[in-house]
C-alpha cells in the first residue's frame, strides 16, 4: 500500500473506513507496517503495555521520541503519528507548539496527536500547521485526565455531555486538526460528532458510526495479561503462545531434549 498523507486521510472521510493501529517496537512497527493498516499511533498508551504502568501520566517525551523512532524506522511506508504526553502541550501556546516541534523532528513522525482542548492547544494548532506539523485531535475519554474523572468512563451519556462533545470537535476542526480520535464515547453522540465533522474521526470504543476505528496493538493480538476494556475483540492470543513456548522451553531443557544435534556447534576437525 502506497504511504498516505493527511490530504488522502481527510479525503476517505465517507468513502473508506480508516484503519489505525498502535506501535511501539521493531516487532509490532513491522507487522503493522507490512498489513493494509492506514496508519500507526505510537500511542502513551505505551505506559500501559510497554512500561506496565497503571495510567499513562509517566510517560515523557523522550519515551515517546524514542519509540517512535523505532516504529518510523521499522514501518517507513506508513503515516505514523506521534502522541503528546501529559504535561508537554496544553499549558501555554509557545510550550505546546515547541515540544511538539521537538516530537515530531526528532522522531521522524508524520504528525502529533493532542488530548484535549485546552486554549494553548486551540492556538497552538494553527501555529503547528503552519509550520509543518499535522495534528490530530483527542476527545471523550482522555486517559491523561484520568484522575480528574476518578477512573475509566464512557463520555456522551448525557444532552449535557453532547453539547459539549460537539463543541470540543468542531474547536478543534475550526483550529485545524486533520481528524479527531473519539475514545469511549456513546455510540450515538460518537455518529452525531462525527456527521458534524468534514474531517475524519477514529473512534476506540466509540461505536460504530465513525470514520475509521483505532486499537492498541496488544489487545488486538491477546498480549496483555490483565483487564481489557469491554470494547476490545482479541484476534489472537500470543500471550498463552509465549506461556505455552516458556513452558515446552523449559521442559525440553530439563528433560534433555534441549539443543539437540542441529542446534549444536562444534569443534573442527
Ligand atoms: O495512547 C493510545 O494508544 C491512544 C489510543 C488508545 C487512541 O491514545
Amino acid at each position: 500500500m502506497k504511504k498516505i498523507g493527511v490530504p488522502q486521510i481527510v479525503q476517505a472521510k465517507g468513502n473508506e473506513k480508516l484503519l489505525c493501529l498502535t506501535a511501539y517496537d521493531a516487532f509490532s512497527a513491522t507487522m503493522v507496517g507490512q498489513s493494509d493498516v492506514h496508519m500507526i499511533l505510537v500511542g502513551d498508551s505505551l505506559g500501559h503495555v510497554i512500561q506496565g504502568k497503571n495510567t499513562t501520566i509517566g510517560v515523557s517525551m523522550e519515551h515517546i521520541i524514542y519509540h517512535s523512532g523505532i516504529v518510523v524506522q521499522n514501518a517507513p511506508e506508513k503515516f505514523i503519528i506521534a502522541d503528546m504526553p501529559f504535561g508537554s502541550v496544553g499549558v501555554s501556546v509557545e510550550e505546546t507548539v515547541r515540544h511538539c516541534m521537538e516530537v515530531f523532528k526528532a522522531s521522524g513522525a508524520s504528525a502529533v496527536k493532542l488530548e484535549g482542548t485546552s486554549p494553548a492547544i486551540l492556538q497552538a494548532v494553527p501555529l503547528l500547521n503552519d509550520i509543518g506539523v499535522p495534528v490530530m485531535g483527542h476527545l471523550g475519554f482522555r486517559p491523561q485526565s484520568v484522575h480528574v474523572y476518578g477512573g475509566y468512563k464512557v463520555d456522551g451519556k448525557s444532552d449535557t455531555d453532547r453539547t459539549r462533545l460537539m463543541d470540543e470537535a468542531a474547536k478543534l476542526e475550526e483550529a485545524g486538526v486533520f481528524s479527531i480520535v473519539l475514545e469511549c464515547v456513546t455510540e450515538e453522540v460518537a455518529q452525531d460528532v462525527t456527521k458534524q465533522l468534514k474531517i475524519p474521526t477514529i473512534g476506540i470504543g466509540s461505536g460504530r458510526f465513525v470514520d475509521g476505528q483505532v486499537l492498541v496493538f496488544h489487545d488486538l493480538l491477546g498480549m496483555t495479561t490483565g483487564k481489557v476494556p469491554s470494547f476490545v475483540r482479541r484476534y489472537a492470543s500470543l500471550a498463552e503462545s509465549a506461556r505455552e513456548g516458556i513452558h515446552k522451553w523449559l521442559e525440553d531443557v530439563q528433560g534433555g531434549n534441549y539443543p539437540a544435534e542441529k542446534e549444536l556447534y562444534h569443534l573442527k576437525k
